[in-house]
């Protein structure tokens, strides 16, 4: 991605300054190896990042390493050496935000962090200042909805798309990382914090991937006129905030569910401005250091006037909880939450179960809104029963699943997705 900065850099410089009136000029780069073939613009080269901090030359640092260790590293010791950092660094800022974005008076910038070219960071940080955010929901894992499209439109399997996906390069060798849904929990950590004041808590989240998603996962959602995508959710309520990352049945006449491929897009519902929906490229080179350059931009200008007063005020740390009243903000625990879910339960394929199922169900006080029940063309003679039930309290679901698993007619893993909330 670094390269995307340069190339960027190059193609665009001149308009960014005539646009900006900050002209930007790549003093240093450090990477582990040399790269002869790459054009460094200039740029003096090193394999020691923290010769980037000891430069007085250098007013801004980039680091866009990856990764808690040499990363945190970095940007501490820019920023106590008084020179701001921008970070396309999900995993450091939800991990590490708090303490990074404490002292406050030394900039830190992290647009490229979450859903790549989309300025999302700065839309709810200044573009909707003037709401109170009630929801976000976001598409925010490209490897995922790429999946889940493909296996929508081409009904294939899991594991077909994941190689697939490994193949073209929208997938790593080592893809736990997105399809276990820590990638996008760690951007709505980074959102939530934004979005509703609270601290950088990615502990405070419940995750869920995509790897129970089978393709007749997506084809029953479809007869029941959902489509599956992965969500991150944070919504506020009455009960406090609920911050959650999973899959989630979206209505197809969502703004969401038009979603598509390696796409990103972030929904916001605030009492002000009412349902904003931001997408765009989430990853690539390019598009995340359109992102990286925006940041860069931004505390340049602040930089260039940073002999008045306020240019000087502006340049503080914007992302971190603001002074004044902390917002009383308590996080609902994911037991508590209620959603409708979709269950498909492999059973037997024998009289009388769908009955045994129905009356587990209605021993916890779930009701059934749908049901498709049809033979499978397998050979262990199982059916599928999908269910959808009413909207019930997650500790209750929990506990009708455990007793349907328990039961002898039922014959593989149960799959529960919920529905997404509805503003
Ligand atoms: N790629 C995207 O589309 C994208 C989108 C959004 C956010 N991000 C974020 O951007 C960051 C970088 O991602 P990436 O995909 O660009 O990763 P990458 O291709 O692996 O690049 C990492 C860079 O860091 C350098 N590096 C690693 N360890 C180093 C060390 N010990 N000393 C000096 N340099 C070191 C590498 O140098 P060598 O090349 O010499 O190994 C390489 O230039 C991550 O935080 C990622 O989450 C990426």
């Amino acid at each position: 991605m670094a390269q995307g900065v340069l190339h960027l850099v190059r193609s665009n410089g001149s308009l960014m300054t005539s646009r900006t009136g900050v002209e930007l000029v790549v003093q240093r780069i450090a990477s582990r190896s040399a790269k002869p073939g790459v054009d460094l613009l200039g740029a003096v080269f090193s394999t020691n990042v923290h010769d980037l901090v000891a430069d007085p030359e250098v007013d801004v640092i980039l680091e866009l390493i990856g990764g808690e260790g040499l990363a945190k590293d970095l940007i501490e010791s820019a920023l106590a050496a008084g020179k701001p950092v921008v970070t396309a660094n999900k995993a450091v800022i939800a991990a590490h935000g708090n303490q990074l974005l404490a002292g406050g008076n030394v900039p830190l910038r992290f647009e490229a962090a979450v859903a790549g070219a989309i300025p999302i960071i700065q839309s709810l940080r200044q573009g909707l200042a003037a709401n109170r955010i009630d929801a976000i929901y976001g598409i925010i894992n490209g490897t995922c909805n790429y999946m889940l499209t493909v296996m929508e439109e081409e009904g294939l399997a899991f594991e077909e798309v994941l190689a697939q996906a490994q193949a073209l390069g929208y997938a790593e060798a080592d893809p736990a990382f997105d399809i276990q849904g820590t990638d996008a929990a760690h951007k709505l950590t980074i959102l939530a914090a934004l979005g509703f004041g609270t601290s950088y808590d990615f502990s405070a989240l419940y995750v869920e991937g995509i790897t129970q998603i089978a393709a007749e996962d997506i084809q029953y959602a479809k007869e029941l006129g959902f489509k599956i995508k992965h969500l991150g959710i944070a919504v506020h309520s009455d009960a406090g905030l609920e911050t959650r990352v999973h899959p989630a049945l979206v209505p197809e006449s969502a703004l969401l569910a038009s979603v598509n491929g390696v796409m990103n897009a972030v929904q916001v519902v605030s009492d002000g401005a009412g349902e904003t929906l931001f997408s765009g490229p989430g990853a690539g080179g390019a598009a995340t250091a359109s992102a990286v350059l925006a940041d860069v931009l931004s505390l340049g200008s602040a930089i260039a006037g940073q002999s008045g007063a306020a240019a000087q005020r502006q340049n503080q740390n914007q992302d971190k909880p603001k002074a004044g009243p902390a917002p009383a903000i308590s996080r609902v625990a994911m037991d508590d939450i209620a959603s409708a879910c979709y269950l498909r339960i492999p059973t037997v394929d024998r009289p009388g179960v769908f009955a045994q199922v129905a009356s587990a169900l209605s021993a916890h006080s779930i009701s059934i809104e749908a049901v498709i029940q049809k033979e499978q063309p397998a050979s262990d003679a199982s059916v599928s029963i999908v269910i959808m039930t009413n909207r019930v309290v997650e500790s209750v679901v929990n506990a009708a699943l455990k007793e349907l698993s328990a039961l002898d007619t039922v014959v593989g893993e149960i799959t529960r997705i919920r529905v997404a909330p509805t503003h």
